[in-house]
């Protein structure tokens, strides 16, 4: 019998008590995978979803609370590994609020309880709610006597010796006022960067991977010798305290506050908010600076700030009335894929999308994640991060039951696939080898040019014939970051495609000619026509950089179109400059010895200019051939810029002498003229890029539809960068939120004058803009001592 998919609302009596009974087994074995396996089996999302049920069934049928029901009791009972220690004062938890409502209701709560008037306001703190495991360390005298973990909350194990690992926590309390006694309690965790260089250990050393911190910190806190945890960086953020022999403070905010001065790490983030919107707004500006935190926190904690008034609230059984955890939207769920499709990008990749259950993931819902390409989905990529197979090697079914994630902007992601519930007549997926556009144009993998990428996507053969990659490409004219066309977007181009009005990029600018043809149809009435040319003409005139990126050429993104307007101001000396480099292009022997690895620069460059003095009657063509040795020749050669490694790698390459000195001054004739280098030494180009932009524009086809979309619109002249600001040159970082000017604004601004904007922070980073609420960037750049500057000093700065 299973009721597990029927709402509350609906269950019978019978029913309910087969269902508590199946909650109570289910949450139970969870418990026991998360706090004693260090290994959950749901995610924290699903496994409040099983508490939440529990807890309305038990509201609308309250004779039937097991005496284990789940809702009595919190963690699960301390392992035998460890001694026991028990809690004087129990370690509570904290009940959830998912909605603003909740919270509303929360505060509403206490103030009825305490009989206040309903709009006065009770003042709280709002802090993050880290994600690591609740640790109580008891302080006699200011000596730390032990530490217990929370267990059941009622008992948990003695982990001192492992605690007397943890940096921060003090093994004698600092300053003064402490009381005699106290438990000092707070969260154990393992930063990001901890995390990832722990997994890394535990890869080199072939033990499992962490599924997360919070695991691999409590993992680490419980291991039976100390030694192990001491090489795991544990953090430790005090917020909280159990027993007590006096009082030491009158708030909460004045409690953290002696924690801090006593030595503990306190959280900077805690706030005190004097009414619901001020807390909202902490949570949602938290939400925000999630990622950039460094660690892991899974909503925001509230508690009543006046000590006297948490008193009288007093807790129910689990929980006290003066907290309430406000946990963000669930970045995981499970659901189905239904489906997988394939798109047709601009340059032909066949890129597959999962089709999935509908499901709210991150507050959102979610029908579509990415797919990345054949290899993701048959389990053979390697996760970036990890260099791991992802999923653990599993590959993706059609009807597989699957975990998606969505974290902050990023595309959903299939991060697990549930292999025992998958369907017995699933197979494995086919990745198509034909393009699925009308064509039906073989498919093949190879020809990327992008690093390792010639692997793994498989692209339309059909270029310019394949619609599918027409219509994409039309597409990407018309999109925001190029040509910005108001009211025309996919579902347009679709209809003027398929009769036949657009073709190519300039028809768009033609579109009005066909007027007539357009009128009658539906859904183009007189308005909207007539918007729709009024938007269109509007950009004739037209930013060069926008054009540019306009145009689709491959691995020439918005940054780069930018950086390509900046340094050539018109598009004259843009066309100028390419039709320069193309002319003096590196060619194949060239390319041939620059990829050889061991072969630097440096030795390039003298074995070139070797070739170059040599006549052909010279003395290289003759004994060379006669020996036959390369190694033997290249050492008489003499040129000390090839050196050993320059050596191996020709010897490698090269059979013989004769083809060597073959290659070698072909190479020499084909070397990259100095317009090709300077196009490729520009910002963010590249010889990938610098080629794919001539390849683009050696194309016949290419040529003409440029040429034709330029009788129609203008390419206005840009800004060059300025030389001799004081930060050209200069790479800048911007973080926090800035008060005179918005992010884009001051990104631009730096440009402007000649600097570079990064998104990260590095050793290469020379000034971090800080504004408030900066995080990791902020600490990072403190930590490599990389200069910091306000937005005033910015502005004073740039002048
Ligand atoms: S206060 C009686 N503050 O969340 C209140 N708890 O779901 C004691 N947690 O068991 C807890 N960050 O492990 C508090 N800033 C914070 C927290 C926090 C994380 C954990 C703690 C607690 C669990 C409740």
């Amino acid at each position: 019998m299973d009721f597990s998919t029927l709402p509350v609302d609906s269950l019978t009596k019978d029913q309910a008590v087969f269902e508590l009974e199946r909650l109570a087994r289910e949450i139970a074995g969870h418990r026991q995978a998360y706090y004693e396996h260090d290994a959950p089996r749901v995610t924290d999302a699903e496994y409040d979803a099983l508490e939440r049920r529990n807890l309305l069934i038990e509201q609308r049928f309250p004779a039937l609370v097991r005496p284990d029901s789940p809702s009595r009791s919190v963690g699960s009972a301390a392992s035998a590994r460890f001694n026991k220690i028990s809690h004087n004062v129990a370690m509570l938890s904290l009940d959830n609020a998912f909605t603003d409502a909740d919270v509303a209701d929360f505060l509403g709560r206490a103030q009825r309880f305490l009989g206040l008037a309903d709009q006065q306001d009770l003042a709280c703190t709002a802090e993050p709610k880290i994600d690591g495991l609740s640790l109580s360390i008891r302080y006699e005298k200011g000596a730390l006597k032990y530490a217990v973990t929370r267990g059941d909350g009622k008992e948990g194990e003695d982990v001192t010796a492992n605690v007397l690992t943890i940096a921060d926590i003090p093994r004698t309390l600092a300053g003064a006022g402490w009381p005699d006694l106290i438990d000092v309690r707070g969260e154990v965790y393992l930063s990001h960067q901890a995390f990832a260089a722990l997994n890394k250990a535990q890869e080199v050393a072939g033990l499992p991977l962490y599924a997360n911190p919070r695991n691999a910190a409590a993992g680490s806190l419980r291991q039976l010798d100390p030694a192990i945890t001491a090489q795991r960086p544990l953090s430790f953020f005090a917020y909280a305290w159990g027993d007590v022999s006096a009082a030491f403070a009158t708030s909460q905010m004045e409690a953290v506050a002696c924690f801090a001065a006593w030595g503990f790490k306190t959280n900077a983030d805690m706030v005190l908010c004097p009414d619901v919107a001020s807390l909202l707004a902490h949570y949602r500006d938290l939400g925000l600076r999630r990622a950039e935190l460094g660690y892991d926190i899974d909503g925001v904690v509230y508690k009543v700030n006046d000590l006297a008034l948490q008193e009288r609230l007093g807790i129910i059984t689990r929980f006290p009335r003066w907290a309430i955890a406000h946990k963000f939207p669930p970045e995981q769920a499970t659901t189905i894929l239904d489906a997988i499709d394939i798109q047709v990008g601009r340059t032909g990749a066949l890129t597959p999308v999962a089709r999935v259950r509908p499901v709210t993931v991150g507050g959102v819902v979610v029908s579509n994640a990415t797919l990345h390409n054949e290899d993701f989905i048959a389990g053979k990529a390697l996760d970036r991060v990890t260099g791991q197979a992802v999923r653990g090697g599993k590959d993706l079914r059609v009807g597989d039951h699957i975990v998606i994630q969505r974290a902050g902007d990023v595309i959903p992601q299939i991060v697990d696939v549930l292999v025992d519930r998958r369907p017995a007549d699933s197979q494995a997926f086919a990745f198509p080898h034909v393009c699925p556009c009308p064509l039906q144009t073989p498919a093949i993998r190879g020809g990327g040019d992008g690093e390792g990428e010639q692997d793994v996507v498989r692209r339309c053969t059909g270029e310019f014939a394949c619609p599918f990659q027409r219509l994409r490409h039309l597409e990407h004219v018309v999109s925001r970051k190029a040509f910005d066309i108001d009211g025309l977007g996919p579902r347009q181009l679709q209809d003027f495609f398929a009769w036949g009005l657009v073709k190519e990029p300039a028809d768009i600018f033609k579109l009005e000619h066909h007027r007539a043809d357009l009128a009658g149809k539906d859904g183009y009435g007189e308005v909207s026509l007539n918007n729709l040319f009024a938007a269109i003409n509007q950009r004739r005139d037209i930013d060069l950089a926008r054009f540019i990126f306009g145009l689709g050429i491959r691995h020439i993104g918005e940054t780069t179109s930018g950086v390509l307007a900046r340094a050539f101001v018109s598009w004259q000396a843009f066309d100028e400059a390419v039709q320069a480099a193309a002319s003096h292009r590196p060619g194949e022997a060239y390319r041939k010895l620059e990829g050889l690895p061991g072969l630097g620069p440096a030795a390039l460059k003298a074995l070139l200019d070797w070739a170059a003095s040599q006549t052909e009657a010279g003395a290289f063509t003759g004994q060379g051939n006669l020996f036959d040795d390369v190694a033997e020749n290249l050492a008489k050669l003499r040129l000390k810029e090839v050196a050993m490694p320059a050596r191996k790698a020709l010897i490698g390459a090269f059979g013989d002498w004769g083809s060597l000195v073959a290659t070698v001054k072909q190479a020499a004739s084909q070397r990259p003229g100095d317009a090709f280098i300077a196009l490729a030494a520009l910002d963010g180009m590249g010889e990938v890029a610098c080629e794919a932009l001539l390849d683009f524009f050696a194309e016949p086809h290419n040529q003409g539809a440029v040429a034709r979309l330029l009788a129609e619109v203008r390419p206005r002249d840009a800004e060059a960068s300025r030389q001799d600001s004081p930060v050209t040159g200069l790479t800048v970082v911007f973080t926090g939120s800035l008060e005179t000017m918005t992010r884009d604004e001051a990104k631009a601004q730096a440009i402007r004058l000649g600097a570079k904007v990064a998104g990260s922070v590095s050793a290469k980073t020379d000034i971090v803009v800080a504004g408030p609420g900066a995080g990791s960037k902020l600490a990072k750049a403190s930590e490599l001592g990389i200069r910091v500057m306000s937005e005033a000093e910015w502005a004073a700065f740039v002048g």
